[in-house]
């Protein structure tokens, strides 16, 4: 009821709704819709009062709640609920726990802040306010194996949603950064429950520097690490890019499922920073040099080696990503 009260003052916005016509419309009491604008006051929502002329919307909170998110996406499946909070340790971390719940595909944890963002191979994510740190559930029903191309899908959406959205020119980092020039700002954590056969849920976590400085970054970040802000010289809309960055995965995780990897496969290689590169890769123990050449219909690295040999890097194991696999631009 709060969101209808809000979408309806969004509606009218420039006027003044009295009460009365908000309780008609909506169909409870007028306590009752004083106590809902005095919930949205305390997220945020700036909604001045005028006795005899009712309620206007004012300012809005730059913050990722649902109701700001929820209004104008027209998704299906994905971020048809979202769970919101101001701070969380890792929305990856809270994500699985209400995975682990039965909650459905399509749910989306997001915070404005993480304490202990959690990336790739055991590593820190800084997650500092101004960014988008979100994590989507997913519960596809094909065998577990085909789960790392989850990585590549989501890649596809952020790299998509960027350009379209703020007009950057993004690339696509193999396996799953996307990268602006040579500058990551954009990195994806897939994460796995899974039995031999079966997937249980997937958790996808996307963290995308929007509105954030890298400056105060340690330097062996900083220097490798951008912003939307930043390439912009302005701050974003993060509500608008994010509704436009669930729209764009569901319309691509939709395509993957019904067409499979090929169309996928496209874009990256259109889109690709890696390929042509020349690449140093680990590979179990070893380092392997070679140029990356192409991306085959699994979504593994084709890497031709000084000799002459094709090594094929796949992706990460069951439970975590990439585990068995780092690239390196030489
Ligand atoms: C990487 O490049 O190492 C992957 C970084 C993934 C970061 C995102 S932010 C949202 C989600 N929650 C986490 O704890 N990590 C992912």
């Amino acid at each position: 009821m709060k969101n209808r009260i809000l979408y309806f003052l969004k509606e009218e916005r420039g006027t003044y709704v009295s009460g009365e016509e908000i309780s008609n419309r909506l169909g409870i009491s007028r306590a009752g819709v004083w106590k809902h604008i005095n919930s949205l006051r305390e997220e945020g929502y700036e909604i001045d009062s005028k006795s005899r002329l009712g309620y206007m919307l004012i300012g809005e909170p730059d913050l990722l709640l649902p109701s700001q998110v929820s209004y104008g996406l027209s998704t299906e499946v994905i971020g048809k609920v979202i769970h919101h909070s101001m701070e969380m340790v890792s929305t990856n971390r809270e994500a699985r726990a209400l995975a682990d719940e039965g909650k459905p595909e399509g749910t989306v944890v997001v915070t404005e802040r993480q304490t202990d963002g959690k990336g790739r191979l055991g590593r820190t994510w800084l997650s500092p306010p101004g960014g988008i740190w979100l994590s989507v559930i997913l519960r596809p029903g094909f065998q577990p194996l085909h789960a790392p191309k989850l990585t590549l899908v989501a890649a596809v959406a952020v790299a998509k949603t960027l350009r379209e959205e703020a007009h950057l020119d993004t690339k696509i980092k193999w396996p799953n950064d996307v990268y602006i020039g040579s500058r990551k700002i954009c990195g994806i954590l897939t994460e796995m429950s899974a039995e031999l056969d079966r997937i249980n849920y997937v958790v996808l976590g996307i963290g995308v520097n929007a509105n954030v400085d890298v400056a105060p970054f340690p330097p062996e970040i900083r220097d490798r690490a951008t912003s939307i802000m930043m390439e912009l010289g302005k701050p974003i809309s993060r509500v608008a890019l994010l509704r436009a960055l669930l729209t764009q995965f569901e319309r691509t995780y939709f395509l993957f499922l019904r067409e499979g990897f090929e169309p996928i496969r496209q874009e990256i290689k259109a889109d690709s920073y890696t390929l042509g590169r020349w690449v140093k890769v680990r590979h179990g123990k070893k380092d392997i040099e070679g140029e990356a050449v192409d991306i085959d219909k699994d979504g593994a690295l084709l890497v031709r080696t000084i000799e002459g040999r094709m090594v094929t890097i796949v992706s990460g194991d069951v439970g975590e990503e990439q585990k068995t696999s780092t690239i390196y631009n030489a």
